[in-house]
């Protein structure tokens, strides 16, 4: 491990254009659940009967009981662990340029990145179904569910639910960034979920340089990275930017 961890930091120290990618496994450390594998979301309720449109315009109630709520409270305790701040350090150095994040929980911003193209919309922002305003998830009333808009349209997450069209602008910009990337960081997907998973085979295709950090192999383990760093984000990326650090201190 400290091998590749050296051989990323060589590749990353002399890129002109880094972009990362990241997934549920970044926040895990932050205390966020993931959706797949072990402890994973899925695996306690099943997507399609609560996280899908469908099933939230049949039955908002029950989708705001099961899913959304307990996810605000996950939500609201979470705070940036080691690897979304490795993140900011290397946007710091001038390396890291766009982080592309399929995450709703805003902890890259609150971390500090700048450039966040959030592809599955955020949590802290609930939309009315009806006229479209956007109201903070935090000055929501949640006594009466599911919550209201002033227009009497019900409220739902700015967020993406399975069957809705990504926001053409992020997929637009993600697309972009991933074809001109030199390096891409992929952290903590399972890279199960489509469009997002493609990102990486773009940039790959492109040229760059593929660095993924996950403790588990992936369907790009073997064939799209590069580097596979087999590891948890919050202990790889701190040593990455050090081994990083390093080499500009030495130039
Ligand atoms: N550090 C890095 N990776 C981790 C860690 C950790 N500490 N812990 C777990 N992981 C990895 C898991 O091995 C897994 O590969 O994070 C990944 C999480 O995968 P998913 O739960 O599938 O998350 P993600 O890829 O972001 O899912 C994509 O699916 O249901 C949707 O909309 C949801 O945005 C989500 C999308």
């Amino acid at each position: 491990m400290s091998d590749l961890i050296e051989r990323a930091a060589d590749i990353l120290a002399k890129a002109k254009y880094t972009v990362a990618l990241t997934g549920a496994g970044i926040s895990v450390e932050s205390g966020i659940p993931p959706f797949r594998g072990k402890g994973g979301l899925w695996e306690k309720i099943d997507p399609m009967k609560y996280a899908h449109i469908d099933a939230f315009l049949e039955d908002p109630e029950t989708v705001w009981d099961v899913l959304i709520k307990n996810m605000k409270m996950v939500l609201d305790k979470a705070r940036p662990n080691p690897a979304h701040t490795s993140l900011v350090d290397l946007e710091r150095l001038g390396l890291l340029k766009t982080v592309i994040t399929q995450n709703v929980d805003g902890l890259h911003q609150v971390a500090g990145n700048q450039d966040v193209i959030e592809f599955h919309g955020n949590f802290a922002w609930q939309r009315c179904q009806t006229c479209d305003q956007v109201i903070a998830t935090a000055d929501v009333d949640l006594t009466h569910i599911p919550p209201h808009c002033s227009c009497g349209g019900i409220l739902r997450p700015d967020c993406i639910f399975f069957g809705e069209m990504i926001p053409p602008e992020a997929l637009h910009r993600s697309q972009q960034v991933s074809a001109a990337c030199d390096v891409m960081l992929v952290i903590g997907t399972s890279a199960m979920v489509q469009p997002a998973a493609t990102m990486p085979f773009i940039a790959k295709d492109n040229g760059a340089v593929v660095v993924e950090i996950n403790p588990e192999p992936t369907p790009l383990t073997n064939h799209i990275s590069n580097l596979p760093l087999l590891g948890d984000a919050g202990t790889v990326l701190p040593r990455l930017v050090a081994a990083v650090e390093q080499r500009r201190d030495a130039s």
